[in-house]
């Protein structure tokens, strides 16, 4: 039986604040609805590095967090005093890109009077749909890719009940996986958008890239990338090797097609093999044209219901994480003391993430 959520005349306006990578996020969602919604990038400051370099990433969270949630309140047309609750990524990401999203959201909660939760990132992913498609039928299989995470994950009540995680990448994630070929294929970072664009005008059969784990001995929820990356590098060393251009359209096509055949296909056999009618695909990866293509098409001939968010609420922002604090707040969940702590490497098992801070003081 569906369980319902509380009353949503009462439900307050929950700001969400994202800080666990190279975006500062700020969202205001009231009773499952997207009010408002502000976003900066240090993504730019870290091109040149070819990938986020945490120091940068943490300074910018600090010159970004009040402007953004300033432009999200101007947004949804509110003030400081309408929000009711603070909801914050506390894991997993970059520690010190995590403490000063937390420290901002500690210091509004403790200001205004309001409760304060921790929210696991990857189950801002999930909720980031609700958004868009409403409440997510229970059991709903979820496919999570992203720069750091590749996850199959079967969620029920995902304020309530602990998230089965089915399987994980073994090594790289898929959009690592993109972000480091795109590196090899000397395309700009990050690579996953590139290679995208690049993949346009290319033949995805042209390079038969390997489908790693897809034998009938492998397990079927685990994912494994490295290996593809390193398939990808190997090709454009045969090129380079003979002074001859790559053939970059086909390099980034036949590398999109075997990344969003390995993922459409173990999604899809997870949906069947659990029961689950429903497919969500989150994650900055979603934003892969090919990938969004290939789940269509799988889901339709499986009769799987398939839910990929905009592209703009695929990747890192503030109103997921406001959506989990939404959900927190009507499941009547403990809000998070004021001494929480962050958890760089948390494991998604339930959407609040409450660390306990530790003080490094130790009893005699
Ligand atoms: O979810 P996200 O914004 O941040 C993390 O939590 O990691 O995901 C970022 C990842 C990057 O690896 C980026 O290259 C990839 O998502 N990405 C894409 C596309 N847009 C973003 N990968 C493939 N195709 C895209 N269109
Ligand atoms: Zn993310």
């Amino acid at each position: 039986m569906r369980r319902k959520v509380g009353s949503l005349v009462k439900a307050p306006v929950v700001l969400g604040i994202e800080s666990s990578c190279d975006e500062t996020g700020a969202g205001l969602v009231r009773g499952g609805r997207l009010l408002g919604h502000a976003l900066a990038s240090s993504m730019d400051e870290h091109a040149r590095f070819g990938g986020v370099v945490p120091e940068i990433a943490a300074r910018a969270h600090v010159q970004a967090l009040t402007p953004v949630v300033r432009q999200a309140l101007a947004e949804a047309g509110l003030g400081m005093r309408d929000i009711g609750a603070v909801a914050v990524t506390t894991g997993p990401g970059l520690s010190g890109a995590l403490q000063v999203g937390l420290a901002g959201a500690k210091a509004l909660a403790y200001a205004l009077g309001v409760p304060l939760y921790g929210v696991h990132h990857l189950a801002g992913h999930v909720a980031a749909d609700t958004l868009v498609h409403g409440p997510l039928p229970e059991p709903c299989m979820v496919l999570i890719v992203s720069g750091g995470h590749t996850s199959l994950l079967l969620v029920r009540d995902l304020a309530r009940d602990p998230v089965l995680h089915l399987g994980d990448t073994l090594d790289d994630a898929a959009g690592e996986c993109f972000d480091k070929a795109a590196r090899l294929f000397g395309l700009p970072y990050p690579g996953g958008p590139a290679i995208d664009r690049a993949a346009r005008g290319g033949d995805p059969r042209a390079v038969p890239f390997p489908r790693p784990l897809t034998g009938p001995c492998d397990d079927p929820n685990a994912f494994s990338f490295s290996g593809l990356k390193t398939a990808a590098a190997r090709w454009a060393e045969r090129y380079r090797a003979r002074g001859e251009e790559l053939p970059l359209g086909d390099g980034a096509a036949s590398l999109q097609e075997a990344v969003a055949d390995v993922l459409t296909r173990k999604a899809v056999a997870a949906c069947r093999e659990h029961g689950a009618g429903t497919l969500v695909v989150v994650g900055g990866v979603a934003a892969n044209s090919r990938v969004r293509a290939l789940a269509e098409k799988r889901c339709g001939a499986a009769g799987i219901t398939l839910r990929v968010p905009p592209l703009g609420l695929c990747t890192d922002n503030g109103a997921m994480i406001a959506a989990v604090g939404d959900l927190l707040v009507r499941s009547g969940a403990e809000p998070a003391p004021l001494d929480v702590s962050v958890d760089p490497s948390a494991p998604l098992e339930y959407a609040a993430l409450h660390p306990v801070a530790r003080t490094g003081t130790r009893a005699a």
